[in-house]
């Protein structure tokens, strides 16, 4: 198994005792309250998901993330983890003070050891992160609605944020690494997902498990965009995927808690440093993998895998190209191994599936299994009527 990132899995969730020690005096700290994204921030640092951050980014380690997808230790580090409040709500802070991290509840979550209070420029991010400043692009969009100025500091975190939904397939990284070396497994592919799984999914994830070990199936349940299908359903298609066509044995499932930002390229190299965190060997990069829209290519997330030495990432990419049910192959393939034309191929757009699904009608076999497209349906019916869609 390797390494975390950064040679040490970061813990950042206290001990009993020095838990009851900050609670006694939490009366006395200032607060802030965390929107969903940031809780789930925080609990990705405690739980060392996010190793070898133990905090919220300081301005040299944010700026060399920007200019150079590095701490300011040289380590990989692509995607900025930063806490942003309004200026007016920052000059409550001084630097050295510790400020208790709330819930919308009340809950004291955390603390931060503030140590830096600093401004930054959203559209140098987006423009660097994102590869656009075009607020329509939804990762964009978040920046530039957050605050205007950035709190960094170690955290530590007092409570686990409640998970009401799928908490048993809740694991932290320790719990995956003691799993998969219980298990006996030497390679392990982690996948990543914010969609309903499909054919082109399984494929690939059964490509791997030809030749892995085992497979960790690591499905995000943070917010994603409001268009896309939401995690419950993604969760009971995995579950029946698993049940029916899976090697049970050979696959682990569990949620993965962070966000989506949708930034491509940038995003894929993050999504494979948390997974070798959780002790995958192993991380499939397919097509526009962590794309949105048009603002991607769809191999820049692939591509971008060669800016380092692998030995720096550490973890070793799989990537695969765009893969679809071929007719006259009678099976699923890509252009690297299918030599028939564009007409043999079926291929659906996600509007087009979208689509049947509201009309209640199965998209065909050679795109999604029948069991999932039953589940999409019944769900998305729900779903649509209770937001009136
Ligand atoms: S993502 O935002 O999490 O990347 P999605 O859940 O659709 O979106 O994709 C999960 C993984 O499967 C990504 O690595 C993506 O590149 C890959 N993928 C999705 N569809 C295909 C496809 N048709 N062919 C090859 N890879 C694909």
């Amino acid at each position: 198994m390797r390494q975390p990132h950064g040679g040490k899995l970061i813990n950042r969730i206290l001990d009993k005792d020095k838990r009851k020690l900050i609670k006694d005096k939490i009366f006395l700290f200032k607060s802030i309250m965390l929107n969903k994204r940031q809780i789930s921030d925080l609990e990705m640092i405690a739980i060392g998901a996010f190793s070898p951050l133990e905090g919220f980014m300081n301005k040299e380690d944010y700026e060399n993330v920007l200019y150079n997808m590095r701490l300011a230790n040289g380590l990989v580090w692509p995607i900025p983890i930063t806490l942003p409040v309004n200026k007016d709500e920052a000059k409550r802070f001084e630097k050295g003070e510790d400020i208790a991290l709330l819930d919308e509840f009340g809950t004291v979550l955390g603390v931060l050891h503030l140590d830096e209070i600093y401004q930054y420029d959203k559209e140098l991010e987006a423009e660097k992160v994102y590869k656009t400043k075009d607020s329509k692009h939804p990762g964009v969009n978040i920046l530039y609605s957050q605050g205007d100025v950035l709190l960094s500091g170690k955290i530590s975190l007092l409570e686990k944020p409640k998970h009401t939904e799928f908490t048993n397939y809740y694991l932290t990284p320790e719990e995956t690494r003691k799993i998969f070396n219980e298990k006996g497994w030497n390679t392990i592919v982690g996948f990543q997902t914010r969609n309903p799984i499909h054919r082109a999914h399984e494929y690939i994830q059964k490509c791997a498990l030809e030749i892995f070990d085992g497979l960790f199936l690591h499905p995000i349940v943070g917010e994603t965009k409001s268009d896309d299908i939401p995690a419950d359903i993604r969760m009971k298609c995995y579950e029946v995927l698993i049940e029916n066509y899976y090697p049970k044995n050979r696959v682990i499932l569990a949620i993965n808690p962070a966000y989506m930002r949708y930034a491509g390229p940038r995003e894929a190299i993050f999504h494979a440093i948390i997974r070798k965190n959780y002790g995958c060997t192993h991380f499939i990069v397919g097509r526009d993998h962590a794309g949105v829209g048009n603002y991607y290519g769809p191999y820049d997330a692939q591509q971008i895998f060669k800016k380092f030495k692998e030995e720096e990432i550490g973890i070793t990419p799989l990537f695969f190209e765009n893969a679809f049910y071929c007719k006259k192959c009678g099976g699923m393939a890509s252009s690297k191994t299918c030599p028939h034309s564009e007409d043999e191929k079926i291929i659906f757009s996600g509007t087009k599936v979208r689509q049947m699904l509201q009309d209640e009608k199965i998209p065909p076999l050679e795109f999604t299994r029948p069991e999932i497209a039953k589940i999409l349906i019944k769900g998305m019916k729900q779903k649509w009527t209770e937001y009136n869609i």
